[in-house]
């Protein structure tokens, strides 16, 4: 089986390489949007791959992948550091101007990314998501760092200490994964002090109904998890699932989110709009077959 690996945690290359936006201009297929991951950029080879699986569905197919800096490795450290608010108003203002977007598209995010662009959704008033597809997003936090690679206890280190002063104005405003951070044993914290996650979940009191109604306005929310998942803790988050205080997990459908329908998933749910789908492996380890899956399934339907 073969299987693409989508960069989290900079551990996995791939090296199939395929030239971005250089298809003409489609007649007929939806464009597609894609943000990537923590520790990949929009011009890694994992991204490519999956742009090349789309177009052999439909030729000539607009693929745009999301950057914050044209340069990859610049590209890269955005997604390590920064403030993800003003990340997703810059991703806003340039999907904006891009008029072959104008009539929507279909949304794309691998891990990280996936919670950044349900944050656009959100958000954003001026892009429309028809369908929207994200692979082992933590869209209900983490409650561990996904920083460091298993064996490099150095980052380890440096991530208990992060760990620590994860509340702290200085991280919450530069450390992209500190902002979904969401530790049911510091929920209070949480409340307060998370630069992101908690506003676009609408945890706190004041719910802006804006992202409740442009959440659920979309057409299809495809959520893929993966069975063996160590990265995203706990990994029913991109399920939106939760954990109570003592770590036990909670069901989906049994979290505050979606009784009191914070975002408008219930309401998705309830219209027959939330697809899972499950890949039993690590996490961004994509087979192939679930490209092409979601290729014929949800990309451009
Ligand atoms: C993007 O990747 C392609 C192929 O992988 C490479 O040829 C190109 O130079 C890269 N673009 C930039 C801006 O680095
Ligand atoms: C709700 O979100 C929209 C879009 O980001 C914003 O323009 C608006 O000011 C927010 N409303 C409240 C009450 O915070």
């Amino acid at each position: 089986m073969r299987c693409i690996l989508i960069v989290s945690l900079f551990l996995f290359r791939l090296t199939i390489g395929f030239p971005i936006d250089q298809y003409p201009i489609a007649e007929t297929a939806r464009p597609v949007v894609i943000w990537h991951g923590l520790g990949d950029n929009w011009n890694s080879s994992g991204i490519h791959r999956v742009e090349e699986i789309f177009a052999s569905y439909y030729p000539g197919i607009r693929v745009h992948s999301i950057s914050l800096n044209d340069d990859p490795s610049k590209d890269q450290q955005r997604s390590m550091f920064g403030d993800a608010n003003i990340d997703i108003e810059q991703v806003c203002d340039t999907l904006t101007n891009i008029d072959y977007l104008s009539n929507g598209f279909d949304a794309v995010g691998f891990s990280q990314g996936g919670v950044l662009m349900r944050a656009l959704i959100e958000r954003c008033a001026s892009v429309k998501v028809i369908n929207f597809i994200s692979f082992g997003s933590p869209h209900m936090g983490v409650s561990e760092l996904p920083l460091c690679d298993d064996k490099d206890w150095l980052c380890k280190r440096r991530n208990a200490l992060l760990k620590k002063q994860i509340w702290y104005d200085s991280v919450q405003k530069r450390v992209i994964p500190a902002q979904y951070f969401r530790d049911p044993r510091q929920y209070d914290k949480y409340l307060e002090h998370s630069n992101l996650l908690v506003d676009i979940n609408n945890e706190r009191e004041d719910i802006n109904s804006t992202y409740t109604e442009r959440f659920s306005e979309i057409n299809k929310l495809v959520l893929v998890s993966f069975l063996q998942d160590t990265t995203v803790v706990p990994k029913q988050s991109s399920m939106f699932g939760d954990m109570d205080y003592f770590g036990n997990e909670i069901n989906w459908r049994d979290t505050r989110l979606y009784r009191d329908d914070l975002i408008g998933l219930r309401k998705l749910d309830q219209a027959g709009k939330v697809i899972m789908l499950e890949i039993d492996d690590e996490h961004m380890r994509i087979p192939e077959d679930m490209i092409h899956h979601i290729a014929k399934t949800y990309i451009n339907h």
